[in-house]
């Protein structure tokens, strides 16, 4: 299928790891002339070498740490300049980590500003650019709204949730869509050290919690998150879509 992304432009945060890093790379093979973001500058060079070496045109590396202030500017800024425009925005960059149900104000504000806050922001820095083009795609990467306790995460990513079904009626008009895809276990950086280090741990997680039985990759992620930045795509739009090999246990 050709999903005539061919020339298009396209964000991705969080590309250094990941889903992000995984969707970069699909996004380049598709045509896409791609921006690559995150804090670490290493990573992100050695994802735009391994982009060129495909053939692809090599991505922008734009190192940037997204909680900083002014960053939502500085970085459609600096989109602008190396792409010209902006057709497809990925937000990727985010995380999560349980907090005590005590954690302080601090550790919220931290979380919330990460994943939620600053992914507003950077998204309403490319929605006026998209609308007045009549063609914009917004993809958040979000997560479960099945709390296993208190974790900061959960609730930035469901604020998300909420705040992009109601901007996705607001573009919706000027060909702009925004979709929320929660992951449900993907090999990345964050999973692998930090959620589940032990993998005999991982294994039975995997058996006892996914009907598909494994852990995903970010490529599981990835054609999705292609399809529905594609023109093919026009008619999904403020939508909710778990990508969890079955995890979600619940039916809506
Ligand atoms: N993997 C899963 O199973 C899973 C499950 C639920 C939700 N998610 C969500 O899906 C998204 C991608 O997750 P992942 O597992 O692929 O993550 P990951 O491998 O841990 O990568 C996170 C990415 O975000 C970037 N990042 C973090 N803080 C940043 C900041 N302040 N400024 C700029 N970039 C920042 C990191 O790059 P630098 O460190 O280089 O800045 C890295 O590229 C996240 O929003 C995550 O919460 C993932």
């Amino acid at each position: 299928m050709d999903l005539h992304l061919t020339g298009r432009t396209a964000l991705v945060t969080g590309a250094s790891q990941g889903i992000g890093n995984g969707t970069a790379k699909i996004l380049a093979a598709e045509g896409c002339r791609v921006a690559v973001l995150a804090r670490r500058e290493d990573l992100l060079e050695k994802l735009a070498d391994e982009i060129e070496a495909t053939g692809a045109e090599r991505p922008a590396v734009i190192v940037q740490d997204v909680t900083h202030q002014g960053a939502p500017e500085a970085i459609r800024d600096q989109v602008y300049d190396a792409l010209g425009n902006l057709d497809i925005l990925i937000n990727s960059a985010g995380g999560s980590r349980p907090v005590p149900w005590d954690a302080g104000d601090d550790v919220w504000y931290e979380g919330m500003t990460l994943n939620f806050e600053m992914l507003r922001r950077l998204t309403m820095a490319f929605i006026p650019g998209m609308r007045e083009q009549k063609f914009g795609r917004v993809i958040n990467l979000t997560g479960s709204s099945e709390p296993r306790g208190v974790n900061v995460a959960n609730s930035a990513k469901a604020a998300v949730h909420a705040w992009a079904k109601g901007l996705s009626r607001e573009v919706g008009g000027d060909g702009v869509t925004i979709n929320s895809l929660p992951p449900g276990r993907i090999n990345s950086e964050q999973i692998l050290n930090k959620v589940h280090p032990d993998p005999a741990e991982r294994e039975a997680f995997a058996k006892a919690n996914i009907p598909a039985g494994y852990f995903g990759e970010p490529e599981d992620m990835a054609y999705l998150i292609t399809f529905l930045a594609s023109p093919l795509a026009r008619y999904i739009n403020g939508e909710v879509i778990h990508v969890d090999g079955g995890m979600r246990r619940f039916a809506f």
